[in-house]
């Protein structure tokens, strides 16, 4: 599938739930957040049945997402059929982390996403300093969540991916120290700059922290990065090295990289069945009504053409973008 700007889409973003055991700021609503009921989140069985369609359109990476996809019941029981499908090279996940270590049948949660055929995972921590965390995310899970990723070490995954938002004020003072945490644990730490994808206060001048200053606080610790050209992940990171150190560290600047758009080969699939050409657009549409009304697989496989022939040349955000549906309920 390719659209009208030559943007080849080969990964697919998959929400599994809108719910979620933690509330970040930026992510949902303060005030208390109405989950979708049952019947209106996408079966396993339906998802699966999308996430071969696009397979057969080209689609070679999934990542599952949520809310929170580890809180969803029976998660292994669907993530362990994804890797049969023969068209997917890639299939990562996104957590918050705070139950990769809890035990499922005599494993760590970690381990058996691993025994799944999951190969990549991505960990949200924006600070170390449990406090400032139970404030972010609402929660008091910091020390779950430092159990997960070392679960995901044990579990063996490489190239774990620790993905933090930039918020001034908040932890900008952290940034050292989560890169001196992801150097001892060999992770890749990103960061990611704020989005206008919850609430519209979220996203002000007082709290926006672009990808630049966060290099520049590190450069001015460890000298000037050294830009990685070679290495992607399907994702929309730059990628650099710390001199003297081999340790690899990502910027997300979709707001402020003007570029962020020009290597967009993604897809969104939300838990009730939508079709997100782009994050940082309105445009959605809805998949559900077709797949349930008992459409074909042909019939499916165009709609899926039709959503990529509407994918915008480049996101919204920078033009007083007002939130609609908020980041939990697309899938990050
Ligand atoms: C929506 S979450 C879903 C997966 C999982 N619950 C997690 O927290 O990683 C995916 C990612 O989106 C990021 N995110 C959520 N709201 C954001 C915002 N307003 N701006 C930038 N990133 C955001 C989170 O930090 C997280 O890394
Ligand atoms: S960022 Fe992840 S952990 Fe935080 S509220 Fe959103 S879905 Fe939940």
């Amino acid at each position: 599938m390719e659209d009208r700007f030559g943007h080849r889409i080969s990964y697919l973003r998959v929400s599994i739930t809108d719910r979620c055991n933690e509330r970040c700021s930026y992510c949902m609503p303060r005030e208390l957040q109405e989950w979708l009921p049952r019947e209106d989140v996408l079966s396993y069985e339906e998802t699966l049945r999308l996430i071969r369609i696009a397979a057969g359109l080209g689609v070679t990476k999934i990542r599952v997402t949520g809310g929170e996809p580890l809180v969803r019941r029976n998660v292994l029981d669907f993530v362990r059929e994804i890797p049969s499908i023969s068209e997917i090279m890639s299939l990562g996940i996104s957590t918050n982390g705070t139950l990769l270590s809890r035990d499922v049948a005599g494993q760590t949660m970690a381990a058996a996403l691993r025994a799944a055929g999951v190969q990549s995972i991505n960990v949200s921590l924006d600070t170390l300093d449990r406090h400032l965390y139970a404030e972010i995310t609402g929660r008091d899970f910091h020390a779950q969540v430092l159990e997960g990723i070392d679960a995901a070490r044990t579990a063996g995954f490489d190239q774990i991916k620790l993905n933090t938002v930039l918020m001034r004020g908040r932890n900008e003072d952290q940034l050292i120290s989560l890169l001196e945490f992801a150097a001892e644990r060999n992770l890749i730490l990103r960061f990611i700059e704020l989005m206008p994808v919850s609430t519209t206060e979220v996203l002000s001048d007082k709290n926006f922290l672009p990808v630049a200053e966060a290099k520049r606080a590190i450069e001015k610790q460890f000298g000037a990065l050294i830009p990685e050209q070679n290495f992607r992940t399907n994702g929309p990171a730059t990628y650099y090295q710390i001199p003297g150190r081999n340790q690899r560290i990502g910027f997300i600047g979709a707001m402020t990289n003007l570029h962020f758009c020009e290597s967009c080969n993604k897809l969104r699939l939300t838990c009730d069945g939508k079709l997100r050409p782009c994050l940082g657009s309105y445009l959605e549409f809805d998949i559900m009504k077709p797949l349930r009304a008992g459409a074909n697989d042909d019939e499916l496989r165009q709609f899926f053409i039709d959503v990529v022939e509407r994918k915008p040349e480049q996101h919204d955000f920078r033009n007083n973008y007002q939130p609609d549906r908020k980041m939990i309920a697309i899938g990050g």
